[in-house]
Order: C-alpha cells, then sequence, then structure tokens
C-alpha cells in the first residue's frame, strides 16, 4: 500500500554521503520553469549536483503540466524513455513533479518506472523522498499548502543566458474558469512576501540580470496585507518597487487577468520607463456567452473597454492573448466572434489552443465536450492563420523603427548575429558588432517576418 505521508515533518535536508547528480527537465508553463529552479535549489543544498545530461544522473526528475492532453502525453513518452534508462542504469531513481504529479499521486507509481511524485507544495520535501527511494521505499506527497511561497529559497538559475530571470510572486489561483485545472493542481492563491521578492531581485541585479518576469497565474491579484503602520502591497505597488531597485532592469509580468486589470497598473507601467510596454492580457474567447459559460469574469464589452484603456495609457503598448478553440457548445457565430474580436484587438502576438477537457474541472463535470475534433482544428486553424497575419502586420509596423533591444545571447541561424527583445516583447535580430548578451543596444528594424524583428545597430534617434 502507498500511503500518503506527512513529509512536512522531515524538514531538515538529508546529507548524503557522496554528491548524486541530477537532472531536472521541465514541461508547461514559466511558473514550472521557475519551480524547477527552486527544486534544483532544495536539491543542491541536499548536497546533490545538477547535471545537464540524462546519462550521467543518478536522480531523474521531470516537472509536469496538465493543461491540456497532449502536455500529459509527451511526458508519458518521456516516462517510457525513463524506464528504457533505467534498465540500462538499475539505481537511477526517476521522480514526478508538478501539476501532473498532483492530479495522478500514487497512479503514477503503477508502471514501475517511477519511484516517488511530489506536486508543487511539496518541494522541500523532496531529499526525503528521493532518500526514500534510493533504500527501496516508493513515494508521494502531493499536499497543497495555504502558505508556502518557497519566499526563502534562493533559486539556482538553469537559464543559461544570464540577463534574463522568472521570479514568481504567488502560488496558486483563487480564479474558477471553467475548462482549467490549474486550480486543482496548484492550490489557493497565495502571495510571496514582497521583500523576499525585491531580495531575489537584488542578487540577480548583482549577479548581472538585466530582466525580471513576475510570475504568477493572476499577477493582478497579488496582495501582501498591511502590516502594522504601512498599506496594503498591491500589484501596482510591487510593481513600482521592483522598477525603482535599478532603472537598467527591465521589468516584465505574467499573467494578467481581464477582470483584475485596474488602471493602477496601466499607470505605473505609463509611468516608469524600464516596466515594459507589453501586457498579456488572455482573452480565450471573443463570444459573451461562451466567456460566461468558461466563468471568466468578464464579458467581450468590458475586455475591449480594457484594451481601449491601455492603449490610451499607454500609447503603443504591446497585447497578446491566448484564445481557446472548441470550448463546449461553441457555434460558428461565437467563433466568428473571437475571430472578429482578433481583429479589432489587433494582437501582436498569441497562444492558441484546441479546447481539451480535463477531468475534474467544471466543464467536465458540467458540459459535454460536444464540438467535433474536426471541427475545433478547423477553427483552430482559422485562429492561427489570422493571427500571422495580424503578427506580420504589428511587424512590418516596425520596420523603419528603432528599438531598444536587451541581448540575450547568439542567435539560433549564426554566430555573427546576436538575438534580444524589444520592450513590446519582439524578438530581434541584428549583427554582433561589438555588443554582447545583456547589452541594451538601439536597433533600427530594417525587415520582418511574423515572428521575428530584424535590424541593424543604429544611433538613438527615431527619423
Ligand atoms: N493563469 C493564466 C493561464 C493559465 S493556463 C490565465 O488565466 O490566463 C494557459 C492557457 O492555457 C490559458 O490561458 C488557456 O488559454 C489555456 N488552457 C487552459 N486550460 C485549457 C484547456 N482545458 N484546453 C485548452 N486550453 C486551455
Ligand atoms: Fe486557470 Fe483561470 Fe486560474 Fe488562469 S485564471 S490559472 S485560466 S483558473
Ligand atoms: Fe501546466 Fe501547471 Fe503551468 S498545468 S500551465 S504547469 S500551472
Amino acid at each position: 500500500m502507498k500511503k500518503e505521508i506527512d513529509y512536512t515533518r522531515f524538514n531538515s535536508p538529508v546529507t548524503p554521503n557522496r554528491s548524486r547528480r541530477l537532472y531536472i527537465e521541465t514541461y508547461g508553463c514559466q511558473m514550472n520553469v521557475s519551480d524547477s529552479e527552486v527544486v534544483a535549489a532544495i536539491m543542491q543544498q541536499a548536497g546533490f549536483t545538477i547535471t545537464d545530461h540524462m546519462a550521467d544522473a543518478d536522480v531523474v526528475l521531470i516537472n509536469t503540466c496538465s493543461v491540456r492532453d497532449n502536455a500529459e502525453q509527451r511526458v508519458r513518452g518521456r516516462l517510457d524513455l525513463f524506464r528504457l534508462q533505467k534498465q540500462r542504469m538499475p539505481g537511477l531513481i526517476v521522480g514526478v513533479l508538478g501539476c501532473m504529479a498532483e492530479r495522478l499521486k500514487e497512479q503514477l507509481l503503477e508502471n514501475g518506472t517511477v519511484d516517488l511524485v511530489a506536486g508543487p507544495d511539496a518541494y522541500r520535501t523532496l531529499p526525503q523522498l528521493v532518500h526514500n527511494a534510493e533504500s527501496g521505499q516508493q513515494g508521494v506527497n502531493t499536499l497543497l499548502s495555504r502558505e508556502e511561497t518557497y519566499a526563502d529559497i534562493s533559486p539556482v538559475r538553469t537559464d543559461k543566458n544570464g540577463v534574463t530571470a522568472f521570479v514568481s510572486i504567488m502560488r496558486g489561483c483563487n480564479n474558477v474558469c471553467a475548462y482549467c485545472v490549474v486550480p486543482y493542481t496548484r492550490g489557493a492563491e497565495r502571495s510571496r512576501p514582497s521583500e523576499t521578492i525585491l531580495r531575489e531581485v537584488r542578487t540577480l541585479l548583482q549577479n548581472g540580470y538585466r530582466e525580471v518576469t513576475l510570475l504568477g497565474q493572476n499577477v493582478n491579484s497579488y496582495c501582501e496585507p498591511a502590516a502594522a503602520e504601512s498599506k496594503t502591497i498591491t500589484f501596482a505597488r510591487l510593481l513600482e518597487r521592483v522598477a525603482l531597485e535599478d532603472p537598467s532592469l527591465r521589468v516584465r509580468f505574467s499573467t494578467s487577468h481581464p477582470k483584475d486589470m485596474h488602471n493602477d497598473v496601466l499607470y505605473t507601467i505609463a509611468m516608469y520607463p524600464n516596466i515594459c510596454n507589453h501586457i498579456h492580457l488572455p482573452v480565450q474567447s471573443g463570444s459573451s456567452r461562451i466567456l460566461e459559460k468558461m466563468r471568466r469574469g468578464y464579458s467581450r464589452e468590458h475586455y475591449m473597454e480594457r484594451l481601449a484603456k491601455i492603449r490610451e495609457i499607454i500609447p503603443e503598448c504591446a497585447i497578446t492573448t491566448d484564445i481557446i478553440a472548441g470550448f463546449c457548445s461553441e457555434t460558428d457565430d461565437d467563433h466568428a466572434q473571437t475571430l472578429s474580436l482578433m481583429r479589432e484587438a489587433e494582437y501582436d502576438a498569441a497562444f492558441m489552443f484546441r479546447y481539451s477537457e480535463r477531468p475534474g474541472t467544471k466543464a467536465a463535470r458540467h458540459y459535454p465536450d460536444d464540438v467535433p475534433t474536426e471541427i475545433k482544428t478547423r477553427r483552430l486553424n482559422e485562429i492561427i492563420a489570422l493571427q500571422n497575419q495580424l503578427s506580420l502586420e504589428s511587424n512590418r509596423r516596425d520596420v523603419g523603427k528603432i528599438f531598444i533591444v536587451l541581448a540575450e545571447g547568439n542567435s539560433k541561424r549564426s554566430d555573427a548575429f546576436l538575438f534580444g527583445r524589444t520592450s513590446h516583447n519582439k524578438v530581434t535580430v541584428f549583427p554582433k558588432a561589438k555588443f554582447k548578451a545583456g547589452d541594451y543596444v538601439p536597433v533600427k528594424i530594417t525587415t520582418c517576418t511574423s515572428a521575428t524583428l530584424i535590424g541593424e545597430v543604429t544611433g538613438m534617434n527615431n527619423e
């Protein structure tokens, strides 16, 4: 019998007798990337060395996503590969972390590949779980917490560029979007104390980082309750404090929920040049009827009013979105409304998905998944085709303009070119010349594709 054990009893890291190597693979959202950095820190403290090569590892951890069925299928494919690796290397420990761990719990142990399962709030117990697995005892810890924010842990940065970093400011989600598994896999919303966020930002600055992305499922509802004699810290205030740390630090954030995107945040963005002019504002659908069924808490009209306000307060702000095609009961007319909203919104970019029913969600329990797969696919393809056109038009409007690009590294195609992003979050490629990752470079855009701006290094004046 595999029973859930209260591993919170084991709060001191286990000291190993030799340095073992840990390989972590990460799927899903930026939050998972950030969590893997917390896991690396916890495991490093417990004596593990992090390796980039699975073949060298004594322990393999896979940090997983459940948001759509295909995300889970990819992980299952990887687990099949780990099974082969285990045959070659008896004694290899395999652990599943993240949202699939939380959703499937001990079911993951069933096929014999997986030794341990840890949900998103259970990472402090990983050293103990690994230790138990090494002595042949499988373990599952998927307890969700109302408090855990890993606030005191300094993440081990796994990104290689040394320029941009994610900083988690909150965990969990209190919304009830009918299609979404996240509230079940991540638990209730909680904000991380602002002082620990600022401390992490300062450390990043000292280590040469030039950009932070503040992360949460719904950053606009960040709230640190007022301590004695101080004010409540809202997201707008937190954003301001981070921006004030250093004018040479770019600040981004994700994700904003349209129902909670208030003007105070917009004024803060407008006030500080180092807060990037880009808002990711997932709309999901252009039909108010579908939005209501999704329980998003806003209508098409409210969303468009927010967009108008963003453009009034932050002229030229880039806006990107997420869209779901083929949610329960979606008609051709609902779909046409999504396409028309996209045209009105003139999104700069979008993440677009086919609706995937997730077990246990409100939609799975109450609404039939009744849009046939071929229709979902056709609608998704129409949405993608339209967005490609909108992205290309948006990029073409930038040709001839000058942007300050924060260089992140060599371009994929050639070492003679660097790539970086504009404040609008557009990937830009330009000749390397004397520049290196971490430099702010004025680039005049000469040409573009729907995904990339291409330019040359220039002086500072827009002509
Ligand atoms: N917290 C963020 C997004 C979390 S998930 C927000 O509220 O915007 C990222 C995106 O995945 C969502 O915006 C949505 O577009 C998509 N998504 C979530 N559940 C889905 C499902 N069941 N099927 C298809 N797409 C889904
Ligand atoms: Fe999911 Fe909605 Fe929460 Fe985003 S806001 S994580 S879509 S429930
Ligand atoms: Fe996936 Fe979990 Fe993120 S379901 S999108 S990894 S919060």
